[in-house]
């Protein structure tokens, strides 16, 4: 079949992948490519059982693979077919160097550029879909457009607002969707392709053009935007557990109030996943880097409040379990970094599990889809830790039960089965405020929840 356009999507991850199924679901004219340089990955998307979780995917990716969607590990192919190329190539926190734990590694980044530069035997749009840093779509732009070959290159930021485990209704009926160009004829040309492609789908009012920079900036401040409110909501709850107080109740009436607004203010064991994270501190050296030192501050505190809120659980499960926790059994229930995931990146699970180690008692993680995402982190501690399918093997035989991940499944369990295979004083740490406490009170666990 002849194609009227060919979209190259260069990443085939948490991003890259559900949002080029869903283009090429909505786009059935247009050729869809997912490249990646992990053939084992390429693989799965090519088989029933897709490299990452995430409701319906699945059926979006049956529906157009193999019709106009296809995944590859043919890089350089792919790239001279392209007409529009996306990249999303992961840019972790650089762990070395010159802002190490605060900027973005961009080595993935500039490793593609190249590649797009060495492949490339025409002018293409280049389409941001990874967080980066503000002005590197500049950067990028110096280095594709220094060549000798007469070729152009556009390059568009066009950040990703899915979040994990809701990523195929955020694709399909998104609040918005950004697209930041240089303001020249070139520049708001290709900007126009890139809207034409979403306006399949994406009512137009909902497509938002700025300049490049304007993009950049607003993906890094949306999400430390959603950051803060879970820190400051957190914040409070240490507050509400030493006055009497319940977070929940509070959030609820300050959610009323229109300016506030309701969501995001679930009180929890902290907030994980790929971007939060990594987009505050990426904030937080840009700032430092242009001389805003409390503005800097002012955005690192999130994160550092973030950390206080995850060491504060286990600090609280010492507490009340008579201030040992050594060689105890204690059942994390939920490793990934919230409900409806395999995803693990920077899991406040992990950082209490290693708390946990820290104090030797002997974590069994039991998650419905991160038990092998979880061994891969805890690869060094392999021999300290066991990994239950089954929640009710994992609190067999259990002091204290911590609830890191606010899986429904959790609430579906039969506690009071739960409650007579575990050792007595039988506890119960939610850190997700998901489990009925008053009736699991009645049945004689001894229940802390967050914020109450
Ligand atoms: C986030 C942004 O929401 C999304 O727009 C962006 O594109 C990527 O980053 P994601 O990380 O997938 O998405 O999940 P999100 O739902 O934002 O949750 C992030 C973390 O915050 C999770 O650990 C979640 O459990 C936690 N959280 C969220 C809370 O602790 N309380 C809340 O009220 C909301
Ligand atoms: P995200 O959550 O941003 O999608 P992931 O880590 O899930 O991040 O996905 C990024 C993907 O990009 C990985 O599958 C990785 O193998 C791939 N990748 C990294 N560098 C390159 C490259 N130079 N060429 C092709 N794919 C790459």
């Amino acid at each position: 079949m002849e194609f009227k356009q060919n979209v190259l999507c260069i990443g085939a991850g948490y991003v890259g992948g559900p949002t080029m199924s869903v283009i090429a679901d909505r786009a059935p004219d247009v050729k869809v490519t997912i490249v990646d340089i992990n053939k084992a990955r390429i693989d799965a998307w090519n088989s029933e059982d897709l490299p990452i979780y995430e409701p319906g995917l699945y059926d979006v990716v049956k529906r157009a693979r193999g019709r106009n969607l296809f995944f590859s590990t043919d890089i350089d192919g792919a790239i001279r077919e392209a007409d529009i190329i996306f990249v999303s190539v992961n840019t972790p926190t650089k762990t070395f160097g010159h802002g190490a734990g605060m900027a973005s590694d961009l080595q993935y980044w500039e490793k593609t550029a190249r590649e797009i530069l060495a492949a490339a035997n025409g002018s293409k749009i280049i389409v941001e879909k990874s967080t980066l840093p503000v002005r590197t779509a500049e950067a990028m732009s110096t280095i594709l457009n220094s060549n000798d070959k007469g070729i152009h290159f556009e390059i568009l930021s066009n950040p990703e607002f899915l979040a994990e485990g809701t990523a195929i209704r955020d694709l399909e009926t998104p609040d918005r969707v950004l697209i930041g160009s240089e303001q020249t004829p070139e520049g708001l040309a290709a900007c126009e392709k890139v809207v034409d492609l979403y306006a399949r789908w994406v009512p137009r009012e909902k497509i938002l053009t700025t300049n490049l920079w304007s993009a950049e900036l607003t993906k890094l401040t949306s999400n430390a935007f959603l950051a803060q409110r879970i820190s400051s909501i957190n914040s409070i709850s240490a507050l509400c557990e030493k006055t009497g107080a319940d977070v929940s109740e509070v959030a609820k009436v300050m959610g009323q109030d229109k300016r506030i607004g309701p969501h995001f203010l679930k009180a929890s064991v902290g907030f994980g996943g790929s971007c939060f994270r990594k987009d505050v501190l990426n904030l937080a050296y840009l700032c430092e880097f242009y001389g805003l030192h409390e503005v800097s501050a002012y955005w690192k505190s999130v994160v550092d409040m973030n950390e206080w809120q995850e060491s504060r659980f286990v600090s609280r499960m010492l507490e009340n379990m008579f201030n040992t926790i050594a060689g105890k059994r204690i059942a994390v229930f939920g490793f990934a970094f919230k409900a409806d995931t395999g995803d693990t990146r920077e899991s406040p699970a992990h950082h209490v599990v290693r708390d946990l180690l820290d104090e030797r008692a002997l974590p069994i993680i039991t998650d419905p889809k991160a038990i092998p995402e979880a061994k891969r982190d805890l690869a060094d501690v392999l021999d300290k830790v066991q990994f239950e399918a089954d929640p009710y093997a994992a609190a067999k035989g259990a002091h204290a039960i911590a609830i890191c991940t606010e899986w429904k499944q959790f609430c579906d369990l039969d506690w009071k089965r739960i409650y007579d295979g575990m050792e007595k004083p039988a506890f119960v740490f939610d850190g997700r405020n998901l489990v009925d406490a008053p009736a699991l009170r009645d049945m004689g666990f001894r229940v802390f929840q967050t914020g109450r």
